[in-house]
């Protein structure tokens, strides 16, 4: 069942040559989206890893973490928490920074909504060089929660992600559906 799924999600990821510059191929996960039987079977995998790794919480990470991360929170009956771009949250926050290959970024959550505890699922769509999810992770545990696992829809192998993200994850699961 696993492969069937697979090859659904697969037929629906759409290749953009040039996207955002000349000699990168995007991966658009919008035609996905506008399948509903594509949808509920990547929302209901990811559901299904939430409930085998324990986790009591999901993180999605800004933008199209939060498309795929809330729904699968509500299918496992667990809370969603936004971790967004730096300067969007209106409430107390922590915030990591994390290095690029020109620059820097930073990602911010709501300290209130992950505490001592918590075993926290993250969600994205995408692994690409890993920076986005590691930060994350540190963010996560400067709140005092535990890791309970990374999901993405698609990794990027070539760009060395899981490589950077293994040792961050102490052991909890990398999952690229
Ligand atoms: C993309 C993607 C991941 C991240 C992966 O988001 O959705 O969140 O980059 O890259 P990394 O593994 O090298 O950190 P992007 O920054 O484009 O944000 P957006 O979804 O808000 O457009």
């Amino acid at each position: 069942a696993m492969t069937e799924i697979r090859d659904l999600l697969l037929s629906r990821i759409r290749d953009v040559p040039d996207y955002p510059t000349p000699g990168v191929l995007f991966k658009d996960i919008t035609p996905l989206l506008a399948d509903p039987a594509a949808f509920a079977a990547l929302t209901g995998a990811l559901a299904d890893l939430c409930a085998r790794t324990g986790a009591t919480k999901v993180v999605g990470l800004e933008a199209r973490g939060f498309i795929l991360g809330a729904p699968a929170a509500l299918r496992a009956g667990l809370g969603f928490i936004p971790v967004r771009k730096a300067g969007k949250l209106p409430g107390a926050t922590l915030s990591q920074s994390y290095d690029l290959e020109y620059g820097s970024a930073e990602i911010e959550v709501h300290a209130e909504d992950l505490a001592a505890g918590d075993r926290v699922m993250v969600i994205d769509d995408v692994l690409a060089t890993g920076g986005t999810a590691e930060a994350s992770l540190r963010l996560i545990r400067r709140a005092g929660a535990e890791v309970a696992g990374v999901a993405v829809l698609m990794e990027l192998g070539f760009l060395g992600g899981r490589e950077r993200l293994v040792p961050a994850l102490d052991g909890a699961p990398l999952e690229a559906l």
